[in-house]
C-alpha cells in the first residue's frame, strides 16, 4: 500500500500531532486508569473497556481491582469468584481469559505485564489491539491503537471512503495509525485518539470542537457525516431463551458446562434457546426441559448479548426427587450442577439476567384498570 504519509507535509503531521495532544491534556476524562501507568491495571481496563462503554466498566472496575489488586490474587481467586467480580460486564470468556493471563504474568513474566509485543500476543485474551494499547500506554512502546473509535478518526481525517468491512481497508487505516502515531508521545497519542472518538468524533461528529477541524478532510469535502460508510449487515439473531427455576427442597438448581451457547463459565438457571434461531438443539436441556413439568409464566422480558436479541421467558417447576435430575447431569462429565438459596440467586447467577428473571417472577397479576374519569 502507498503510506498515505507521503501526501502529508511534515509541517501538517506535526501540527496535527500536537494539536491532538494539546486538547487530550485539556478535555480529557479523569479516569481511575488514567492515574497511574500500572500495566496490570491497564491491561485490566482495556479488556473490560472491549466491549463495553466507559461509564458502565468504572464501578466494575475499580471493585474488581480493589479485590485483585495484582496478577498474583488474580490468578489465586476461584474462577467463580472472578466471575462475580464481573458481573454487569458480560462476554464472560474475558474474565476467565484474565485470569488465566494473570496466571501467566505470575509464571513467565515475573509478576509483570511483558515489554515485548510477541510476549504480550501469548496472553490469552490480548490481540494485537490490547497489546499496542498497553505497550503503548504503560511503557512507552511505539505502537498504534486502532479500534472503532480512530478508525472513524482516521477515516474522517484523511477521507478513507471505502468499505469498512474490506480487509484492505483496514490495512490501509493501520497504516495510516502507525504513521500517524507521535514518536514521542505514544501512549497519550493513542488514548487522545480514541478519546476524541469517544466524546467528539462520534457518529453524528461535534466538529466546532474538534483540534482537526480545519485540516479534516472528509469536512472539508461536506462529508464529515458520511464517513465511514455505514456497515450494511444486519447481523441481528432473534431467540427466546427459556429459563427453568426448578425448586428442590428449598433450593433452585443451577447449571454450569461448556457445550452451551451462552453463559459457558458461569453457573446459570437451566435454560433452552426456543424460537426461530440458526443453532443446533443442546441435548443436555431438551432432554431436560423435555422431562420436566414446566409451569409457565406469562410475562417476558427483553435482553441482548452480542448481536442476539433476545426474549426471555420463565417456567418454574418443582421437583422432591433430586436424584432423577442429577442423573440426567451424572452422565455427562462436562456439566456441573449445585443447589442455591433463591435469595442468593444473583451472586451465584452472575448476570444482569438473572434480576430480569427474579422481577418476571415476582410480577403480580395486572391490576385491572380503573374506569375512565375515577381518577
Ligand atoms: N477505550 C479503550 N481504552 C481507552 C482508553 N485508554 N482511553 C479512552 N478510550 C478507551
Amino acid at each position: 500500500m502507498e503510506s498515505k504519509k507521503e501526501s502529508i507535509s511534515p509541517k501538517l503531521l506535526s501540527k496535527l500531532r500536537k494539536s491532538l495532544l494539546s486538547w487530550f491534556q485539556k478535555n480529557k476524562r479523569e479516569l481511575p486508569f488514567r492515574i497511574n501507568k500500572n500495566a496490570y491495571r491497564i491491561w485490566v481496563s482495556e479488556i473490560m473497556l472491549q466491549q463495553t462503554r466507559v461509564a458502565a466498566m468504572l464501578p466494575i472496575y475499580e471493585t474488581f481491582l480493589e479485590r485483585f489488586p495484582d496478577p498474583r490474587s488474580l490468578q489465586n481467586a476461584s474462577e467463580d469468584e472472578v466471575m462475580k467480580y464481573w458481573k454487569g460486564l458480560g462476554y464472560y470468556s474475558r474474565a476467565r481469559n484474565l485470569k488465566k493471563g494473570a496466571g501467566l504474568l505470575v509464571e513467565k513474566f515475573s509478576g509483570q505485564f511483558p515489554e515485548n509485543f510477541e510476549d504480550a500476543l501469548s496472553i490469552p485474551g490480548v490481540g494485537s489491539y490490547t497489546a499496542s494499547a498497553v505497550l503503548s500506554i504503560a511503557y512507552g512502546k511505539h505502537h498504534a491503537v486502532l479500534d472503532g473509535n480512530v478508525k472513524r478518526v482516521l477515516s474522517r481525517l484523511f477521507l478513507i471512503e471505502q468499505d469498512p468491512l474490506l480487509n484492505s481497508t483496514n490495512q490501509l487505516l493501520g497504516n495510516l495509525a502507525l504513521d500517524f502515531l507521535n514518536p514521542e508521545f505514544p501512549g497519550d497519542h493513542n488514548e487522545a485518539m480514541m478519546e476524541l472518538g469517544a466524546l467528539v468524533c462520534v457518529p453524528i461528529p461535534i466538529c466546532q470542537s474538534c483540534p482537526f477541524a480545519e485540516d479534516c478532510e472528509a469536512r472539508i469535502a461536506g462529508k464529515e457525516k458520511e464517513i465511514p460508510a455505514a456497515k450494511s449487515v444486519d447481523n441481528w439473531v432473534d431467540l427466546d431463551l427459556h429459563f427453568l427455576f426448578l425448586t428442590s427442597k428449598d433450593r433452585i438448581l443451577l447449571l454450569k458446562y461448556p457445550g452451551r451457547r451462552f453463559f459457558k463459565t458461569i453457573y446459570s438457571l437451566p435454560f433452552r434457546l426456543e424460537g426461530k434461531h440458526p443453532y443446533e438443539k443442546d441435548p443436555i436441556s431438551e432432554e431436560f426441559f423435555a422431562t420436566s413439568r414446566l409451569n409457565s409464566n406469562p410475562h417476558r422480558a427483553k435482553h441482548s448479548i452480542t448481536n442476539h436479541r433476545i426474549q426471555l421467558k420463565l417456567s418454574e417447576t418443582s421437583e422432591d426427587d433430586r436424584t432423577r435430575i442429577e442423573e440426567i447431569f451424572r452422565k455427562n462429565l462436562d456439566v456441573f450442577f449445585k443447589w442455591v438459596k433463591e435469595e442468593d440467586l444473583k451472586e451465584e447467577f452472575p448476570s444482569s439476567i438473572s434480576g430480569k428473571l427474579i422481577k418476571l417472577k415476582n410480577k403480580t397479576i395486572k391490576q385491572p384498570e380503573l374506569p375512565a374519569g375515577k381518577v
